[in-house]
């Protein structure tokens, strides 16, 4: 069994769907050791609470980021997590950080990356036209939503579409996208060939 240690900022609905799939055994190797939050009024604080999961409140405001990514790292390494879940966690993890957990870490980001790195993903995509959109979720690396694929989900675009009924149907794909990576990352063996994630 693993340990994931969950980090988010808002919402939390995927932390949400993490969780109810652990809880309905569809991701069989994990169970869930911690939740952190850098937002006191994120919403995935009371989800979490109401799930019976640790909540914990690492506040970021006021603090230098290495200050901060050493108070969480300590708290996942004291939980012994195995597998860092950014779910809407959204702040830039300090090189050290991802040090700490070479491979370990994934998040999931509301684009096909390489296209529409950074905020407001859905609504770039939106703005620019493309007519596939999606989620990726990958490993993360020193750079903002940059490392090695795990896994991607297109959504096509409507000719009715608005920024909000897209960005909803990708969300539901990140539901069923984040579930996926996990149970890949934890119970299959691949390697890293360069970028690319390939099963042995
Ligand atoms: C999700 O759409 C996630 O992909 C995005 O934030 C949202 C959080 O929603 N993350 C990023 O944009 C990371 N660059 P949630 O709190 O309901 O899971």
């Amino acid at each position: 069994m693993k340990n994931l240690g969950i980090l988010l900022s808002g919402r939390g609905s995927n932390f949400e769907a993490i969780a109810k799939n652990v809880a309905a055994g569809k991701i069989p190797e994990a169970r869930i050791a911690v939740v952190i939050s850098n937002e006191p009024d994120a919403g995935g604080m009371a989800i979490a609470q109401r799930m019976g999961l640790e909540a914990l409140l690492i506040p970021s405001k006021g603090k230098q980021r290495q200050e901060h990514d050493g108070e969480v790292v300590a708290a996942l390494h004291q939980r012994n997590v195995d597998l860092v879940c950014l779910a809407g966690y959204m702040r830039l993890l300090s090189p050290w950080f991802v040090q700490q957990f070479p491979r370990r870490i994934l998040n999931i980001h509301p684009s096909l990356l390489p296209a529409f790195p950074g905020l407001e993903a859905q609504e770039q995509a939106f703005a620019y036209g493309v007519k596939i959109a999606g989620c990726t979720v990958h490993f993360v690396d020193e750079e903002l939503d940059h490392g090695p694929i795990v896994v991607q989900k297109a959504v096509p675009v409507l000719e009715t579409d608005t920024e909000g009924s897209l960005a909803a149907r990708i969300l539901e794909q990140e539901h069923i996208a984040y579930a996926e990576a996990i149970n890949l990352v934890l119970t299959e063996s691949f390697d890293i060939a360069g970028r690319r994630l390939v099963r042995r």
